[in-house]
């Protein structure tokens, strides 16, 4: 049997955000921001112990959806490292990690067309999954890659992400398990880039237009 309905939407009601994001530029802490990064990010959206916080609650959420079951946790390059490598060491479950590469090349800010750099190796066959990303925005990249997983015939997919940005979406996918709703910000840090950089701000920040407006 294909994997299970669950896999897209149903999860979605059980979408916990504990932070209360503001969304008024003048209510942030601008002083935030680290001198160094000043020039460039506007304000910090999410600290890192708020993102700490969060992620030892979605481990303890997963943790009972998959308990007993045979997992593996396959995760989207190159944007997920960081927030994988936190979210895995807060889960007490046996699993196994794979990685899947892609990369929508389009300019700026806007996604393009979707190139995969890497393939999945491991078997997830009759397996329960863990898709995990880092921001679900138009909901383009994961379509695409639950479409190419169903194919091999997990028992079920659901879909874990850090940052969900909702106002963006343009395909149904849901996740099941998000970090934060946030604001149409451009964001970066905590592995999310602009033009591969600033992946390693320890925390979510809104980058000025500026940096972006001048490419
Ligand atoms: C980013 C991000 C998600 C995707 C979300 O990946 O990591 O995978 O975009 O956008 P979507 O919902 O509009 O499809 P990107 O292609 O920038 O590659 P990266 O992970 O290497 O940063």
């Amino acid at each position: 049997m294909a994997c299970e309905r669950d896999e897209q939407g149903v999860g979605a009601s059980r979408i916990k955000v504990n932070l209360k994001l503001k969304t008024k530029s003048s209510k942030f802490k601008t002083s935030a921001v680290p001198a160094r990064w000043r020039p460039e990010v506007e304000h910090v959206l999410i600290t890192d112990e708020q993102i700490a916080r969060r992620i030892k609650k979605l481990a303890r959420e997963i943790e009972r959806d998959f308990r007993g079951r045979e997992m593996v946790v396959v995760s989207l390059l190159n944007g997920t490292v960081v927030f994988l490598a936190d979210l895995i060491r807060q889960l007490n479950l046996p699993l196994r990690l794979d990685f899947i590469g892609v990369s929508s090349y389009g300019s700026g800010t806007k996604s393009g067309e979707l190139v995969f750099t890497k393939e999945l190796r491991l078997d997830v066959r009759g397996r329960d999954v863990l898709l995990v990303d880092d921001i679900l925005d138009t909901g383009k990249t994961l379509s695409h890659v639950l479409l190419k997983l169903r194919a091999l015939k997990p028992r079920r997919i659901k879909i874990c992400v850090l940052l969900d940005k909702p106002a963006r979406r343009v395909e149904k996918t849901q996740a099941d398990y998000a970090g934060f709703s946030i604001p149409d910000f451009f964001v970066v840090g905590y592995g999310l880039d602009y033009a591969e950089r600033y992946r390693n701000l320890p925390f979510v920040g809104v980058l000025h237009p500026h940096v972006y407006k001048k490419v």
